[in-house]
């Protein structure tokens, strides 16, 4: 189980670093953002289906926004079929570290 493990080493830095809060590493996020980059990130790009989406752009956008709305796609509260798969691929710790990446962006 790749993902426990890898969950269990994170609680444990984070432990290890005296940190309350489970933090996000914006280095990891950018290795981890290749599947993100062909919707986001592109001035003005619409998806072609179902509509026509403006995407949301990412960058500068609040760290504690984007895992809220990665997990209310996972969960089912928000709605986009290409976001909902995408964001149940993604553990917690990846929307961590994504989002550390993304809101440190311009
Ligand atoms: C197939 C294109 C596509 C890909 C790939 C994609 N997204 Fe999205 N994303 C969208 C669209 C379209 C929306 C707007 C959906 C809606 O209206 O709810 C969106 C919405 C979002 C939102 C909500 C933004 C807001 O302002 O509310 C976040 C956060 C997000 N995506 C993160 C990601 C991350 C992180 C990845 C990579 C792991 C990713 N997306 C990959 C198309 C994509």
């Amino acid at each position: 189980m790749k993902t426990t493990a890898l969950m269990a080493s994170a609680f444990a830095l984070l432990a290890a670093s005296g940190v309350a809060t489970a933090a996000g590493d914006a280095a990891a996020g950018k290795n981890k953002n290749s599947m993100c980059i062909g919707c986001h990130g592109i001035p003005g790009y619409r998806t072609v289906f179902p509509h026509n989406y403006l995407v949301p752009k990412l960058g500068g956008q609040h760290a504690q926004y984007i895992v809220d709305a990665l997990n209310a796609y996972k969960n089912g509260d928000r709605n986009h079929p290409s976001m909902r798969a995408i964001a149940g691929s993604l553990s917690e710790q990846d929307m961590l570290d994504l989002a550390a990446y993304y809101s440190e962006q311009k």
